[in-house]
Parts: structure tokens; C-alpha cells; sequence
């Protein structure tokens, strides 16, 4: 079973994902953290963001894998060309860099075959923004997750400030507007939901409210335990 999580940045898609994946002892599959991997492949093979063709050989080519820290169940680390990017691939830099790449279809096109080559052998929570409309229109169970621009900064600045690193509220609303923008208007897979999707507001929904709620829906779908 495939249960996609598609959203703009900051909807809580990734902690929601991933405690929907520990519920059902379901595979979890970040696609952004692909797309961001590449971008910082290009920045340090001084790849221009703009190269479409260099891009996507890049991407065809260099091998990213995911790992796993000791004691965990699910990948929290991620490799490209057997170089570890894990926390690179959250600096501002690449925050920045990610929508230009992540942009062009040829890039897309090679990131999505790997997504569906994984997600053809088990059952994976997907999280990204075209999974339900473009890398798994067949998804059984499809959520559109947002939550207002203001609550999703506040969410960022409050996991930045855990992790120590920059959490000025408004660079962060700014930036998270100008990804919007960015992800909703472009013409390749734009950002959006899939008609047959569950749309989910979680401004004032609790983290357990929306994990259940779709977990609910996974198990509604074939009386999964
Ligand atoms: O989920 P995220 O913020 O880590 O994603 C980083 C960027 O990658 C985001 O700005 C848009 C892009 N992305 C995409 O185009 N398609 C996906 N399936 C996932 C992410």
C-alpha cells in the first residue's frame, strides 16, 4: 500500500509521515530530501541551478541512499554518491537552491522513477508534493495536508530554534511564501492536490489528531491492523 502526504513546506508533513509510518510499520519515503540532495550535489560540482541537462545527468547518475541511526526504524540520514548530506541539505543555502532544481523535468523525471522503483516493493508512507498526483496516481490512500503561512513559520522557527539554527520568524514566513509561490506556480508537477485526495487544515489540529485521523484511512482501506 502507498499512502501519499503531499503539502506546502512546514504543513508537519514529515513528523506526521513518519508517525503514521511507525504506526502501521510501514517504509518512509521523504522525496524532498532527493530533490535537496541534488541541489547540493550541483552546488558542490559547481553545477549551475539553471543547467537543466547537466542536472539531470547528475541526478541519473549519482546514487542516493538513505540511512538509518542506531536504534531507529526509520531513515533519518541520507547519501549521495556515498557522501553523507544529511544535515547540509537543511542550510538556508539550499532552502534557496531546491526550487530551481527541483524545477526541471528532466530532474523530476529521474528522481520520480527512483521514488516509484522503491515504492513498487513495499508499503511506503510517501511524502512530497506530486506523490498523489504524479508518482502515485494510484495511491490508496492520497492526503493533501496544509495549514496557514503564519502557523507554518511559527512551527519551522520553533524546530529551528531546537536544532540551534537560525529561527527569525520573519525570514522564515518570507521564505516559506516564496516557496509556495514558487511550488504552486511552476509548470512542471506543480504543487496541488490531487482531485481523489483527503484535504486536511491542520492550523488547529493536534500532531496525534492528524496522524490518527490517517491512519484511520489507511485501515479503512483494507482492514489493516
Ligand atoms: O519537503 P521539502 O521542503 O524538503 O522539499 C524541498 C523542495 O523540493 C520543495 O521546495 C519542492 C521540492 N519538492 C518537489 O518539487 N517535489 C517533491 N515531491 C518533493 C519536494
Amino acid at each position: 500500500m502507498i499512502i501519499a502526504i503531499d503539502g506546502p513546506a512546514g504543513s508537519g508533513k514529515s513528523t506526521i509521515a513518519k508517525m503514521v509510518a511507525q504506526i502501521l510499520g510501514f517504509r518512509y519515503l521523504d522525496t524532498g530530501a532527493m530533490y535537496r540532495a541534488v541541489a547540493v550535489r550541483a552546488r558542490d560540482l559547481e553545477v549551475s541551478y539553471d543547467d537543466s541537462e547537466a542536472l539531470c545527468e547528475l541526478a541519473e547518475r549519482d546514487a542516493i541512499e538513505f540511512g538509518f541511526n542506531e536504534n531507529e526504524s526509520l531513515p533519518s540520514r541520507i547519501f549521495i554518491a556515498g557522501k553523507e548530506v544529511t544535515d547540509e541539505i537543511r542550510c538556508a543555502q539550499i532552502d534557496k537552491a531546491v526550487s530551481p532544481v527541483s524545477a526541471h523535468q528532466a530532474v523530476r523525471e529521474a528522481l520520480v522513477a527512483q521514488q516509484r522503483e522503491l515504492g513498487r516493493r513495499d508499503d511506503y508512507v510517501v511524502e512530497g508534493r506530486d506523490i498523489g498526483t504524479v508518482v502515485f496516481p494510484d495511491a490508496e490512500v492520497k492526503v493533501f495536508l496544509t495549514a496557514g503561512a503564519e502557523e507554518r513559520a511559527r512551527r519551522r522557527a520553533a524546530q529551528n530554534r531546537e536544532r540551534e539554527i537560525d529561527f527569525d520568524y520573519d525570514r522564515i514566513l518570507a521564505d516559506i511564501i516564496r516557496r509556495d509561490d514558487y511550488d504552486t506556480n511552476r509548470l512542471h508537477s506543480p504543487l496541488m492536490a490531487a482531485e481523489d485526495a483527503h484535504l486536511i487544515d491542520s492550523t488547529i489540529m493536534t500532531i496525534d489528531h492528524v496522524t490518527n485521523t490517517i491512519v484511520d484511512l489507511a485501515r479503512a482501506v483494507d482492514g489493516l491492523e
